[in-house]
């Protein structure tokens, strides 16, 4: 039984009929020794009561966001910084609705905002809410910001119907604390790794550009899963629509000449990952005015190659120990990854079939194969956060072999 001795927890209930469940996971906690402070929105204080839950935490419950007493005691800021990770459960559609577009109208939400812990969610709600499409997309939002949830499970609701929707059970909920708050082991501290991603723009007059469908979700991915393992994390990004993923040193550029440039001033490193879908060409002489037609043929674009950043970077004095390549291919993904290797001069390839139906481009889920000298290893179809997380582990074991990486 893992302890949480030394550990703080913030439990937020919401108003569902699963707050009754919020009493079973206090007391777990209890039992693993974690301190623990609850703040009750409204309505949850209609299906629990603040005594109920300061008997069994032997804390004071929080309700509101304008008690002098309480303000005074511990302010809202301090009561969501004096916590190792924030938990709400249950996170009705309203609550979750609330935090997805940061509303601060009460205390409650207010400790949501202002928090910089990580915060796990445990929804719970009717199975029409859970697939509204507001809903949806508001529990998209929470996931790109980084917010961790647990469940719903699949089961009777209190409202008779069947179906996702009803909050995780206090020891599934325990567990995801748990796992939130186990130390993570951190083989890249010290360490160095540049990461390119999203696409590149080139410009053919001031208001035009030729670039590509990259999200460049999995660069991203990977960026936070190097901050995760400890490493000095250097995010040299196109422009995307992507939040800067906490704990990177982000470089933004447009251009795959910025983007050279900027992987060549952060040299030396100790990994770099190139996933960004550099244009090959750009326009050989950039119009300093606005194209306009004529009536005559429409103008031809006369291009010029790209430096390849891969290569550049491979064949550098100052190379990175490990230099990592993505094949994005439509077609004999392996043959051409491994052209790509010899080619680039790089030690890996990440290839991954991005066929138009395959939904890579955008999407969130990747299937990988590693192509090395050593042979093709097959990855199985893998959420882009998880293919980040196994590539980076298996980086930092390649940089140190001697040490088992994040365990
Ligand atoms: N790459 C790069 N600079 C370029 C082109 C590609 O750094 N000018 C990197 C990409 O970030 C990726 C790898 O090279 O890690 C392979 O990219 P990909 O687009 O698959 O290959 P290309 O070299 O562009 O070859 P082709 O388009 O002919 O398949």
């Amino acid at each position: 039984m893992t302890s949480l001795a030394g550990k703080s927890v913030l439990l937020i209930v919401g108003g569902g009929i699963a707050a009754y469940k919020a009493h079973e996971l206090v007391r777990l906690l209890k039992t693993r020794g974690a301190a623990i402070r609850i703040i009750l929105t409204k309505a949850a204080e209609q299906f629990v009561t603040p005594l109920s839950l300061a008997s069994l935490s032997g804390e004071k419950v929080h309700t509101s966001l304008f008690s002098l007493t309480d303000e005074v005691e511990m302010g809202h800021i301090q009561l969501s910084r004096a916590a190792d990770l924030v938990v709400v459960a249950p996170a009705t559609a309203d609550l979750i609705a609330k935090m997805a577009n940061g509303l601060a109208g009460d205390l409650a939400t207010t400790t949501l905002l202002a928090t910089d812990k990580p915060v796990l969610i445990a929804p719970a709600m009717n199975l029409r809410m859970w697939r509204h499409p507001a809903t949806v997309r508001n529990v998209e939002t929470l996931k790109r910001d980084g917010l961790a949830l647990t469940g719903p499970n699949d089961g009777e609701m209190a409202c008779g119907e069947f179906g996702p929707g009803r909050m995780a059970e206090p020891d599934e909920i325990l567990a995801a604390i748990v796992g939130m708050l186990k130390p993570r082991a951190q083989p890249l501290a010290g360490k160095k790794v540049l990461i390119t991603a999203g696409p590149t723009r080139e410009p053919i007059d001031p208001v035009r550009f030729i670039s590509n469908y990259s999200s460049g979700k999995q660069g991203y991915a990977i960026a936070r899963a190097a901050v995760e393992l400890g490493a000095e994390t250097i995010l040299v990004s196109g422009p995307v629509s992507l939040p800067i993923p906490p704990g990177v040193q982000m470089m933004p550029i447009e251009t795959a000449q910025e983007m050279l440039e900027i992987c060549q001033g952060e040299l030396p490193a100790d990994i770099a990952v190139f996933t960004a879908a550099v244009a090959d060409w750009r326009v050989a002489a950039e119009a300093a005015e606005k194209l306009k037609k004529t009536g005559n043929a429409p103008p031809g674009l006369s291009l010029a190659e790209n430096p390849d950043i891969l290569a550049t970077i491979s064949r550098d004095p100052r190379r990175p120990r490990i230099v990592v390549g993505f094949a994005a291919e439509t077609e004999k993904v392996t043959e051409h990854a491994a052209e790509k290797l010899k080619n680039k001069g790089c030690d890996l390839i990440v290839a991954n079939d991005v066929g138009r139906e395959s939904g890579v481009f955008g999407g969130d889920r990747n299937t990988v194969h590693l192509v090395s000298t050593a042979g093709i290893e097959n990855w199985p179809n893998m959420s882009k956060d998880e293919v980040a997380r196994k590539l980076m582990e298996r980086l930092a074991r390649m940089l140190a072999p001697d040490r088992k990486a994040a365990e």
